[in-house]
């Protein structure tokens, strides 16, 4: 069966499945048809407490009849000031400021925005696979792949792109090296490029997503870092992909022990419902004139209401730690596969962001068997989406409700695909 919209509607985005979606439940997804799927995309990780869960269903249900816009501009809605100490409490204490809007782009503009205001520096630094969303800032700092790009150029003027240590110890790269040549050539470019008096900035995603989830060393980030702090430059962590417990911490920048001076969240603070927001110190953030930067929908109430009761779920039911445990519990799962299958270069990830990289027998990218795979796993009702440069990494990304059992399930799933695509390989 093959699922097409009408004429009536643009056909921009690409469609992955057929799947004619009816209604989510948890770690399940059941289109028109009756057909059951399992969902280890979690809508590009954003329902990380599952479809459709109870209590976040009533929050919001609860809140619509109570008010769906107030328009923060013009009322005072406490809930803002509510979701704000929610979030406190799983932040550091110096990321005390929070500024709402209600995609990932629009919040990536609002750091934009931010750094060149409070710091009067035109420049900003991001890295080689970045993404970091498509409106024209914040694509401007996305390199993750040149479809994103192609035909919207020049783009926003003032942006340096710095290599990122896309590790391929798969291949013997030494990491050490390969950490300090990255951290070699940000310092050149500050001295060749964009000189620190020009340079508001750096922006970066802690573990890459779309770029093809792939984490730099802890020593990387660190040496980010001190850059930053040498050269009076703000650091900005893109954690839209990487939040609310996706990597086994509620946010990646912890694995690093490294703060930022602003955090960028969206997807998974609100369970599924629009929401997004930069979080920096009050100091930072009072350093923007009321008005200059806003708009009409940030924060809606209803997004509010479902992105506080998405905190305190991920606190009651231990989802954090959910996260962590059935991620190590998938690796090991996938690990098998490699060593099984030679198409299978790398198995890797924190939490439950996992990603499987395929490589062909001349080992280019594995961009033909990935797809195949993806689409061998959609037909035995598992969806599974890709990422990487070359769409070559299939990307595990569950609910963090994720039980034993439901992994069992996929990875039973994923071998007899693996077992029916990588036995036609020859025909691809
Ligand atoms: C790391 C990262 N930044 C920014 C974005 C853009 O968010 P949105 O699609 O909500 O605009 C995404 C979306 O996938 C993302 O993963």
């Amino acid at each position: 069966m093959k699922v097409q919209y009408s004429d009536k509607v643009s056909q921009v985005w690409p469609l992955f499945t057929n799947v004619d979606i009816d209604y989510g439940k948890d770690v399940h997804l059941y289109d028109r048809l009756g057909r059951k799927f399992i969902d280890f995309t979690s809508g590009i990780g954003v329902t990380n407490t599952g479809h459709c869960h109870p209590r976040i269903v009533n929050a919001i249900k609860e809140q619509s009849e109570k008010l769906l816009h107030g328009q923060t501009t013009i009322l005072y809605n406490s809930m803002v000031d509510q979701l704000s100490y929610s979030l406190q409490k799983i932040l550091p204490e110096e990321l005390n400021c929070f500024f709402f809007s209600n995609s990932g782009s629009e919040a990536v503009e609002s750091a934009i925005k931010l750094v060149r205001h409070a710091t009067g520096k035109p420049n900003i630094i991001c890295f080689q696979g970045g993404y970091h969303g498509r409106s024209i800032g914040a694509l401007s700092l996305t390199t993750a792949k040149s479809v994103y790009r192609s035909g919207y150029q020049p783009l926003m003027p003032g942006v340096f792109v710095s290599p990122h240590p896309y590790f391929k110890q798969y291949q013997g790269e030494d990491t050490e090296k390969r950490t300090k040549q990255c951290l070699d050539e940000l310092e050149h470019l500050l001295n060749s490029q964009s000189s620190p008096s020009e340079t508001a900035a750096m922006i970066i995603e802690p573990v890459l997503g779309e770029g093809g989830y792939v984490s730099p060393s802890k020593e990387f980030i660190k040496g980010v870092r001190e850059l930053c702090n040498k050269h009076d430059i703000l650091l900005i962590f893109d954690e839209i992909q990487t939040g609310f417990g996706r990597t086994g911490e509620y946010f990646a920048f912890k694995h690093f022990d490294v703060v930022p001076d602003i955090l960028v969240v969206a997807k998974g603070i609100a369970s599924g419902l629009p929401l997004s927001g930069i979080v920096a110190n009050k100091k930072l953030m009072d350093k923007w004139i009321p008005g200059s930067h806003g708009g009409t929908y940030g924060p809606n109430p209803l997004s509010m209401a479902a992105a506080i009761e998405t905190i305190k779920v991920l606190e009651e039911e231990d989802l954090i730690n959910n996260s962590k445990q059935m991620g190590s519990y998938l690796l090991s799962g996938l690990e098998k596969f490699k060593n099984e299958y030679t198409e299978i270069v790398d198995v890797r990830g924190k939490g439950l962001m996992v990603g499987c990289e395929f490589v062909n027998e001349n080992g280019s990218p594995g961009t033909l068997i990935a797809e195949e795979v993806r689409k061998e796993n959609l037909s035995q009702g598992l969806i599974l989406l890709t990422c990487g440069p070359y769409n070559q990494v299939i990307r595990w990304i569950p609910p963090l409700t994720v039980k034993k059992s439901d992994i069992d399930r996929a990875l039973t799933i994923f071998g007899s695909a693996l077992k029916n695509s990588l036995g036609r390989k020859n025909e691809l």
